[in-house]
């Protein structure tokens, strides 16, 4: 049995904070890692636009002695032409592990159920765990550790990365406030599986309309874009439903005084996020965008060295 990262809670709490800090030793000594000495290929697959994934995996399967292969659904048979089982049956005879950019959760389901090499989930609808692994590395760098770090995610949280913050900073034993407005709040589902964890680490989920119920006291501050990658038909109707959730000044200045401000990016300026904020001296998005190198490496290693 190999082991898949299609979701954050596809591992354990322990194996999380495993990965989070050889990703933080990684960091520090880039090279010392040859788990794809060869050199092995991994298969990088893209149905949806990328920068920092696409260029963060090539490096990173570079770093560890393997050879990259950037594949995308419009000039393969994946996607249509040739089923995800018969593509996963073809690509694990050759690739060490698949790293797959799609839109159904399902379909990284049926890619794992079908593959004998560890399938990871470099972003679908429904979760976007490999950011997570960098976004709580970021916290970690930062502030020492994630246990009792409160943070707050506002905008659309109904969204994959309104799902994964839930899910993985529960998982990091960190306090979890959301404020998103009505028909954006997150799965019930979810927030359940989020209090589920955070009832081991005595650690409190919640759930808000108002940002500024959510950001009092935050040490990290959160938020992603308005109009996710599939959903670009409903812009106009989002900007509207959207517009008290930008994160401004006004705003983070309730967090703590030691709040820092996170964006997977890409940011869309003025929309989910001030401009005075994102490029602000609070604000760590470059450090967040660097760390999804050394979070995945990491996540690599550990899948790698995992199997059986
Ligand atoms: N944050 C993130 O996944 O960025 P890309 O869409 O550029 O890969
Ligand atoms: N929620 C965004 C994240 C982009 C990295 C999207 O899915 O488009």
């Amino acid at each position: 049995m190999v082991r898949h990262f299609l979701k954050d809670d596809d591992i354990t709490p322990a194996e999380q904070a495993e990965i989070l800090d050889l990703a933080i030793a990684l960091k520090k000594d880039p090279y010392r890692e040859k788990v794809f000495a060869g050199p092995k290929t991994v298969a990088v697959i893209f149905d949806k636009t990328s920068t920092r994934t696409r260029v963060s995996f090539a490096v990173g399967i570079a770093d560890l002695g393997g050879v990259p292969l950037i594949m995308d659904s419009g000039t393969s048979q994946l996607g249509g032409k040739e089923s995800v089982a018969d593509t996963a049956r073809v690509l694990d005879r050759q690739v060490a592990q698949i790293v797959w950019r799609t839109y159904a959760q399902a379909g990284l389901e049926e890619m794992a159920k079908h593959s004998r090499v560890p399938v990871i989930n470099s972003l679908s609808d429904s979760w976007h765990p490999c950011q997570l692994l960098a976004d709580l590395m970021t916290i970690k760098e930062h502030f020492g550790h994630t246990d009792g770090v409160k943070i707050a995610y506002v905008g659309d949280a109904a969204n994959n990365m309104g799902n994964s913050y839930l899910v993985a900073c529960a998982m990091a034993g960190m306090h979890v406030s959301i404020a998103a407005p009505k028909g954006y709040q997150p799965d019930p589902q979810v927030v359940q599986r989020a209090k589920e964890i955070a009832k081991q680490f005595g650690t409190s989920i919640e759930i808000h309309e108002r940002p500024e119920d959510a950001i009092r006291h935050s040490h990290v501050v959160a938020t992603d874009t308005w109009v996710s990658m599939g959903m670009e038909k409903e812009k106009q109707k989002r900007i509207k439903v959207f517009s008290d959730y930008t994160v401004t000044k006004r705003l983070l200045d309730l967090a703590d005084p030691s709040v820092i401000f996170l964006h997977c990016l890409p940011a869309y300026r003025g929309y989910e996020v001030a401009a005075d904020v994102i490029d602000g001296p609070r604000s760590f998005i470059w450090e967040e965008a660097e760390n999804r190198l050394h979070a995945q490496k990491a996540l690599m290693v550990w899948l790698e060295r995992h199997k059986k």
